[in-house]
């Protein structure tokens, strides 16, 4: 093999270019290959293609850089949606002209840098024969097996330090202040920085909510003399027998767009606590920007992994974290399901023994004590 090319893909996600780095300088240092970068995704491997060798030099001063100097795309030619959005349909004819292309550039192999649409887009190159190896990416971490995907560790400390500003706010207003956070369908920022920000209300997808419950944790605060509260409110909450809010619908090329959940509950609470509720959406503040040191590190052992199990000649694989390893798993596995939060895990179990509502129906079972 002489020549790879490095793709990323979907939402950007803090530590991109940390894996770019790393990749070239492990490709291109350790092997004597020859790195392409293609731009703005897949997009680029199509009509005029848009790509550029990506040397040592390029690469310089990457690691804290936010982005991707590639440009990435969360909508595009490689998937077609129906209007209902639910069937996806992968167009062979893209396909063949993308990797007629990569044929024509000489590129053997492809690093791909994405979370689960990029990654599944890349298991269809690996089915056409073209070499693939994933690389897991997304502030969400809902990818399955892998233990963290890069980017998240960084919009934690983001969503956590919104909290610990919003707590001042709140304190000194008496206010209940909500914070919604993006995670898709899966609940891991909400919850992690709940816990590490001292929410007193977590809604995550995988627990519906009752607002009559948020309500009355609110209340109870106030009797207990806390005359404020914080909840943190994922993207993708919903309520029981309800469904998810979403700003937009999508199309053939974009997927639906959640939002507006945290209005809609602060709204709802003010309404039935008297209460003056304000919602602040954290929104893509919580991709912007350098990764934090975790992130800087797990994409720099990542992207060098990558180049070495494409050496090792592994195809269709993902680098994975496991047990503080880096370790490959079939791609497949990695997008099959969506990794999302356990109700019965030991973390939420933890953020209830500490007073937290999750405004789940059955919250009564686990309070046994009063904790004002
Ligand atoms: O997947 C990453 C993510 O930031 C989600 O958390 C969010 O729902 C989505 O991307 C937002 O995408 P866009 O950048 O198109 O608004």
């Amino acid at each position: 093999m002489k020549t790879i090319g490095l793709v990323t893909g979907g939402g950007d996600a803090p530590g991109l270019n940390a894996v770019i780095r790393a990749a070239v300088k492990t490709a291109v240092g350790e092997y004597g290959l020859r790195v392409v970068g293609v731009e703005d995704s897949f997009e680029g491997l199509l009509g005029e293609t848009r790509v550029r060798e990506l040397m040592p030099a390029d690469v310089r001063g990457l690691l804290p850089r936010g982005g991707t100097i590639l440009g990435t795309r969360n909508r595009g030619r490689f998937v077609v949606r129906d209007a209902d959005g639910g069937h996806h349909r992968r167009p062979e004819d893209v396909y063949r002209e993308a990797v007629a292309n990569l044929e024509r550039l000489s590129i053997e192999a492809l690093v791909v840098i994405g979370g689960e649409g990029t990654l599944t887009i890349a298991t269809e190159f690996d089915r056409l024969g073209f070499p693939v190896v994933g690389v897991p990416k997304t502030i969400d971490n809902d990818l399955a097996a892998t233990e963290l995907t890069f980017g998240f560790m960084t919009a934690l400390d983001i969503a956590t330090e919104a909290l610990d500003r919003l707590h001042t706010t709140a304190e000194s207003h008496d206010r209940v202040m909500l914070l919604e956070v993006m995670g898709r369908h899966a609940g891991w920022i909400a919850l992690h920085s709940g816990v590490s920000g001292g929410a007193d209300v977590i809604l995550i997808p995988e627990i519906p909510f009752s607002m009559a419950k948020v309500a009355e944790k609110v209340s109870e605060r106030e009797k207990c003399d806390s005359q404020f509260s914080i909840i943190v409110v994922a993207e993708g909450a919903k309520e029981v027998e309800g469904s998810e809010v979403y700003q937009d619908m999508g199309d053939a090329q974009g997927s639906p767009r959640l939002g507006g959940m945290g209005h809609h509950i602060a709204h709802e609470l003010g309404r039935l606590t008297g209460k003056e509720a304000r919602c602040v959406v954290l929104g893509h503040l919580q991709r912007g920007g350098s990764p934090n040191a975790f992130d800087r590190m797990l994409a720099t052992n990542f992207g060098s992994a990558a180049v070495r199990a494409l050496q090792r000649g592994e195809r269709g694989v993902m680098v994975s974290l496991q047990a503080a390893n880096i370790r490959t798993v079939p791609i497949a596995d990695a997008v099959a399901n969506l990794k999302t939060v356990q109700p019965e895990s030991q973390l939420v179990r933890t953020a209830r023994d500490v007073g937290v509502s999750f405004g789940a129906l059955n919250e009564d079972d686990y309070h046994k004590h009063e904790i004002c």
